[in-house]
């Protein structure tokens, strides 16, 4: 964080930088980031709104246009999202519309933004409607993770992150897979992070409009976002996305593509981080969201299929096998 002012001069050289925050993070990292900012000769503006996934709206949104206005930002300034997934959702949603287009960078302090939303350039607000149902694709300068950041975390924001992280295991990388399984919680962050984001920055420079093989960064959201939703986002991103993960490795074992001790193992590991491997909710609930997934075209939906520990694949699921899959992973 006292470092930013040079990781940024290595990518733009802006003379303002407006740093978004939200109010749970701003009070702890906002000086120590405004200071550094400003002793590497910058100007430096601050916009913070109130801490949450509802403020991720179109309210929200137009403030932080209106406010970048008022200070007569222009496109050789910069964006610093300071905070978790929601700020940099909303910042880069700014920075992608903002003048067409102004640089931002990424400075997440959750292990879920560290690891996933921060980086491959996704950026979105809510509707009432649904998450993240107005976007853009719109990729950060830079993306900066300072691992301290996670010292002030809550261990229920921490371990949501921890999902993403075996999630990224299960799709790529079993020796990661074998760390998680050992360490638990108390995995090398240095080493998870950074292979995370290796993992997650190769992905993307294959696939950055989601056409593809970047898909496969949905395993278990599909059925994750039906038990998210059908809470009322009471159950948090990271248990939904470990019960859809351990759900659908289930369902996987009994269409025949996988073994059943991938989903024990799977299984293991996700208690060992207190992280749910089931849910309550019924077939039904589960598949009618499934059908406004944002992965489906047309009368298919992409489900994300483990085979193995590092291997999964994209299975194009007609609507009507859908119900009998979830139903399967029960
Ligand atoms: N969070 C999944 C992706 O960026 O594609």
């Amino acid at each position: 964080m006292e470092n930013a002012g040079t990781y940024i001069a290595r990518v733009c050289n802006p003379s303002t930088c407006v740093i978004i925050s939200d109010s749970n993070v701003f009070p702890l990292y906002g000086n120590i980031l405004a200071d550094a900012l400003k002793s590497s000769g910058y100007q430096v503006y601050t916009f913070v709104f109130s801490a949450g996934e509802t403020s991720k709206n179109a309210k929200t949104y137009i403030e932080i246009l209106e406010f970048l206005a008022s200070k007569k930002i222009t496109r050789s300034d910069l964006l610093i999202a300071l905070g978790g997934g929601v700020v940099g959702d909303i910042t880069g949603f700014a920075a992608a519309t903002y003048l067409r287009g102004i640089p931002y960078v990424q400075i997440p302090t959750t292990l879920l933004a560290m690891v996933d939303s921060s980086v491959g350039g996704k950026t979105a607000i809510d509707l009432q409607a649904g998450k993240n149902l107005v976007g853009a694709f719109y990729q950060p300068k830079v993306v900066l993770c300072d691992l301290r950041a996670l010292d002030s975390l809550s261990p229920a924001v921490f371990q949501d992150g921890c999902a993403e992280v075996i999630k990224y295991g299960m799709l790529y990388d079993p020796i990661l897979f074998d760390h998680l399984a050992e360490h638990n919680v108390n995995f090398s962050r240095e080493y998870v992070i950074a292979r995370c984001v290796e993992l997650k920055a190769d992905v993307v420079c294959h696939d950055e409009f989601d056409r593809g093989e970047r898909q496969k960064l949905n395993l278990g959201h599909t059925i994750g976002h039906g038990i998210e939703s059908a809470s009322s986002y009471r159950i948090s991103h990271g248990q939904a996305v470990a019960a859809g993960m351990a759900i659908i490795t289930k369902a996987a074992c009994s269409i025949g593509e996988c073994d059943f001790t991938v989903y024990q193992l799977l299984c293991r590991v996700l208690e060992h981080f207190c992280l749910p491997c089931s849910t309550d909710y019924s077939s039904d609930t589960l598949f009618e969201s499934a059908l406004s997934d944002k992965k489906r075209s047309g009368k298919t939906v992409n489900l994300i299929i483990p085979r193995e520990v590092g291997n999964c694949i994209i299975m194009p699921t007609p609507i009507n096998r859908v119900h009998s899959i979830i139903e399967a992973g029960l």
